[in-house]
């Protein structure tokens, strides 16, 4: 199963992706340069990602927690926060992009 995920410069990358791992997890453990500073307590804003309008659909809505923390860091209507994604086997082939308020370089 993989995912699928847009660098900070515009290029797609095809990751392996594992089921119950959560997505800001995949995106780190190959290595992208997401800042995800707390670790995945829902408490920086800081592993957000643009999910394509496609798949939006598909996930579960988020919950309150991080509906603030979109709100603190500029989420937009496709934002999300990769720490509260929890990869199934429904997600295979999910097409994201790290947000820029998320990228280790720009930050
Ligand atoms: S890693 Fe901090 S909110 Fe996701």
């Amino acid at each position: 199963m993989h995912i699928y995920l847009t660098d900070g410069e515009g290029r797609e990358h095809r990751l392996d992706a594992l089921e119950g791992w959560r997505v800001m997890e995949i995106v780190r453990d190959h290595g992208f340069p997401i800042i995800a500073e707390c670790g995945g307590a829902c408490a920086c804003g800081t592993c957000q990602v643009e999910v394509d309008p496609e798949w939006a659909s598909r996930l579960h809505e988020p919950r309150d927690d991080e509906l603030d923390m979109l709100d603190q860091n500029y989420g937009g209507p496709w934002s999300r926060l990769s720490c509260q994604l929890i990869f199934t086997a429904k997600l295979d082939g999910l097409r994201l992009r790290i947000a820029d308020v998320a990228l280790k370089d720009a930050a």
